[in-house]
């Protein structure tokens, strides 16, 4: 069902820049359009200042002016699947109820799909900023 998204998140990491760490991720997203936006990981020789590969097919996402994400898949070396970091957890969620699916492809061909709620289980959320939102910071 998600094989052609599978696709373009493997197609993505052909092109990630990761001289440093040589850990090569790609990532594709799905909307409600039924469009595909991919992303790479981009890293920099100042470290920290590195992106990763769900960032950027988030940034192109809303670039093309769509903000909601059905489906991720994320592709990256090895022989087990590796699934997104906390702050790509994050990031999705902003975008994806907890009932989308993240599917995690492995170069060794081993494939793990879980939904947005596990991934980042407790997610801060517009409710939850609300809710501390004081005027004083009291
Ligand atoms: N990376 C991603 O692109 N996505 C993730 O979810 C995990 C980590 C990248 C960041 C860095 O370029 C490399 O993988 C090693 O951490």
């Amino acid at each position: 069902m998600n094989e052609d998204l599978i696709e373009a998140a493997k197609s993505a990491r052909n092109n990630a820049h990761a001289p440093y760490s040589k850990f090569y991720v790609g990532a594709a997203i799905r909307t409600p359009s039924g469009a595909i936006f991919a992303g790479c990981n981009v890293e920099n020789v100042a470290y920290p200042e590195g992106t990763c590969a769900e960032a950027g097919a988030i940034a192109a996402m809303c670039l093309a002016g769509e903000y909601e994400i059905t489906e991720v898949a994320v592709a990256a070396g090895g022989d087990e699947p590796s699934s997104p970091c906390g702050g790509c957890r994050q990031k999705i969620s902003e975008f994806a109820k907890g009932n989308v699916l993240v599917t995690m492809v492995a170069a060794g061909g081993s494939k793990k799909t879980i939904t947005v709620a596990d991934l980042l289980p407790g997610a801060f959320d517009l409710e939850r900023l609300n809710a501390g939102v004081t005027a004083t910071g009291s």
